[in-house]
């Protein structure tokens, strides 16, 4: 089957800083810097899956999706949606693909919600004959269908978004693109999303998203890439990435101090993997992988006691994408 999506050396420079017109008629010397914000990623998103983009602000997402969707041009590197080159036949690939992308969610709020959708589907050249229908399915497939003729202003944001991602579906696309889908929802409207795109994905369709939540990409998607500063870090089903994480479990620690931790993590540190540690106000929070917390736990608290310290908190929790992102980046998701 021809894959949805490959992408093969993607880069993306932009220029960092400014010059200014002043400055040019000046004749001061432009200042500013290439960088690259996609850095050469490789990518192959197979048809039928939900392939996610994990990664922190900044780390390309936005821009390899905008790139996916013939929205930007790459600065080098070839795409090829369902097996169209994307630079040398854009409309065809435009067709095919539906698209939510930050940023551009803008719905016309004195508009009802099919009244929106109709605007757009003439936009899109939704051929006519098509449109009562077309519409009547995006509707049900973010079930929307008893709201349709309320006015969009009087819509809560979860609803706002599933009327966007409805607008995606005009086109009928084999391939979506959802650029953060989530983002500023409750957690009671995430889930509903997240079922939506479950839902589509039955149809058979594609579905390449990005996200920031770990939780996400945990539970949605079928692949996971995790991006950072433009490069593609790990790439796997969820369940394959926690695997490599070698510990079989996390303890989190939080252990009140008289005085330094040094001597008493330098401890713990032998009894397992300190991945991370944090001091504040004479409590150090501290998160060790082990092959086995019931050794661990009481090795713990012998530990404390020694340095005068007493343990306050004791949790033992499951490897996430969080605990890959960590150990393939060395720093925090979340920062
Ligand atoms: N048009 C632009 N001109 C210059 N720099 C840009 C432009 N668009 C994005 N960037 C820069 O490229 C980098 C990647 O941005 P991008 O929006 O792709 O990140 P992201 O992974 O989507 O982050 P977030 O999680 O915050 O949405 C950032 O440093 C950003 O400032
Ligand atoms: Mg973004």
């Amino acid at each position: 089957m021809t894959p949805a999506v490959v992408a093969t050396g993607l880069v993306k420079e932009f220029e960092k800083g400014r010059y200014t017109l002043w400055q040019r008629l000046r004749r001061e010397p432009d200042r500013r810097t290439r960088f690259r914000a996609v850095d050469g990623i490789d990518l192959r998103v197979e048809t039928g899956e939900i392939f996610g983009l994990l990664g922190p602000n900044g780390a390309g997402k936005t821009t390899t999706m905008k790139m996916l969707s013939t929205l930007l041009e790459p600065t080098s590197g070839s795409i090829e949606v369902l097996g169209i080159d994307v630079a040398r036949h854009p409309r065809e690939v435009r067709a095919r693909l539906g698209a939510m992308l930050s940023g551009e969610r803008s719905l016309y709020w004195k508009l009802t919600g099919r009244e929106n959708l109709e605007y757009f589907a003439a936009l899109y050249h939704v051929p006519p004959k098509d449109t009562r229908e077309r519409i009547d399915r995006s509707l049900a497939a973010v079930k929307l269908s008893d709201r349709e003729d309320d006015y969009v202003e009087r819509y809560s944001t979860g609803m706002r978004q599933r009327l966007a991602l409805a607008r995606a579906l005009l086109p009928d696309p084999p391939l979506i693109i959802l650029d953060e889908p989530t983002v500023g929802l409750d957690p009671q409207s995430s889930r509903d999303l997240r079922d939506r795109v479950r839902d589509l994905r039955a149809q058979g369709r594609t579905i390449l998203l990005t996200t920031h939540y770990m939780e996400e990409a945990d539970q949605l998607c079928d692949r996971v890439a995790i991006i950072d500063h433009g490069k593609i870090v790990a790439l796997d089903s969820p369940a394959a990435l926690k695997r490599t994480i070698r510990a079989e479990e996390i303890v989190r620690l939080e252990i009140g101090l008289r005085g330094d931790g040094t001597g008493l993590l330098a401890q713990l540190g032998r009894a397992g993997t300190v991945a991370r540690q944090q001091q504040t106000n004479g409590t150090l929070a501290v998160t060790i992988h082990c092959s086995s917390a019931r050794d661990l736990v009481p090795a713990a608290f012998d530990a404390a006691r020694a340095h005068g310290a007493t343990v306050q908190h004791v949790e033992v929790v499951p490897v996430t994408l969080e605990d890959v992102f960590l150990s393939v980046t060395g720093r925090e998701l979340r920062e």
